[in-house]
């Protein structure tokens, strides 16, 4: 099989590990509904329920109520469950056999240099879960189970995609076949990267301590406008092109969440608010923010009140990724030399 054989496939996944943020909105599902709108690919989204328990121990109830508020999020942004494909990592056991196989594949070299692991097993490796370790391997699993192609993601997975193509390419050395196609990470935009609220240098996230870092998607008009209002800038106006946010990052980061929300270029954000005061220009963005997320939350909390709907459309997207993941899976233990009775 050579590359050009492979369908044009969209895998991308969020972890269920907390509740979504704008981050995972700019940064992932709203690219994921322009892959959707594109038609060009299949579309393939995940709730990567089993790599959300690796870093810390989540309530079981926790975890479902995550997941299924995920699912929410996913189809309130405009995720059509008929158009992608749309289920939570468990119900298709493919991605743990694939993930094993992996396991096999990958050196534990290339496991310990990544950033991700560094940072959550931090000074106690120790004491990590063999899983935070294996987290990659598993991810890499979930792209190459469905053959995908195309892996849209923010900015803090590259290594991990970058990890999933070693693999590929190693499987495919080994045993002699190019059977895995060699994924290509896209991380494009103006907000692949969208910055904590209080300090421009470090990432906006879910598992920040403080409220006031990040936008929930859950989040109320009053809370998303005042959380702008607080957000931290620095007493300069709006430059009048985009070179002068340079050793600016909060001011950089608004100007990349207003790029990212209205679709216009953070040059254009810029052009449009020359010489404009961060008090008013948050204003501002706070409206648009409200506008656009608004009616989000709402949908969310409305799906939520049908749970037994959401189970029903995880069921049925699982049932569609196995009918992908199944054969592929098959393939796979042949290839290695699994005996097929
Ligand atoms: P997770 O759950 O941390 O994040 C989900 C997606 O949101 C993006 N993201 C951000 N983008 C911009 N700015 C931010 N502040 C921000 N925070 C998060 C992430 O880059 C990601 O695209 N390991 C993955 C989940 C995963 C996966 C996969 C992704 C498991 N298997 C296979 C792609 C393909 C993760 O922890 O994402």
């Amino acid at each position: 099989m050579s590359d050009t054989a492979f369908t044009p496939r969209v895998f991308s996944g969020i972890q269920p590990s907390g509740g979504l943020t704008l981050g995972n909105y700019l940064g992932a599902i709203k690219r994921f509904v322009d892959w959707q709108e594109a038609g060009t690919h299949e579309t393939i989204y995940c709730m990567v329920d089993l790599h959300a328990i690796t870093a810390k121990f989540i309530d079981p109830a926790t975890l479902r109520r995550n997941t299924r508020e995920l699912c929410a999020g996913f189809i309130a942004s405009g995720i059509d469950p008929e158009k992608s494909v749309l289920f939570n990592q468990s119900q298709v056991p493919e991605h743990t056999q694939l993930a094993w196989i992996f396991n096999c594949v990958a050196r534990m070299g290339w496991m310990n240099r990544m950033t991700q692991w560094k940072d959550k097993s931090g000074k106690n490796a120790e004491a990590a879960s063999l899983g935070l370790l294996a987290y990659p391997a598993l991810m890499a699993a979930d792209i190459l189970i469905y053959h995908a192609t195309h892996v849209p993601v923010g900015e803090d997975q590259k290594q991990h995609i970058e990890l999933t193509r070693d693999i590929a390419t190693k499987f495919n050395h080994d045993y002699g076949r190019e059977f895995f196609p060699i994924a290509e990470p896209v991380i494009e935009g103006a907000a692949t990267r969208v910055m904590n609220l209080q300090d421009g240098t470090k990432k906006m996230s879910k598992s920040d301590p403080s409220e006031k870092t990040r936008i929930n998607m859950t989040d109320d008009a009053d809370a998303i406008a005042k959380k702008i209002r607080k957000a931290k800038t620095d007493p300069d106006p709006l430059p009048e092109t985009i070179e002068g946010l340079e050793g600016r990052p909060e001011a950089r980061n608004l100007v990349n969440i207003w790029s990212g929300l209205t679709d216009q270029t953070p040059a254009q954000v810029v052009e449009a608010n020359a010489g404009k005061l961060f008090g008013y220009f948050k204003q501002d963005l706070a409206d648009i923010a409200v506008d656009k997320l608004g009616p989000i939350a709402s949908e969310m909390a409305r799906l939520m009140e049908d749970q037994s709907e959401i189970d029903r459309i995880l069921g049925r997207g699982a049932e569609r990724a196995r009918e992908i993941a199944a054969p592929i899976l098959d393939e796979t233990y042949d290839i290695v030399g699994m005996v097929r009775s």
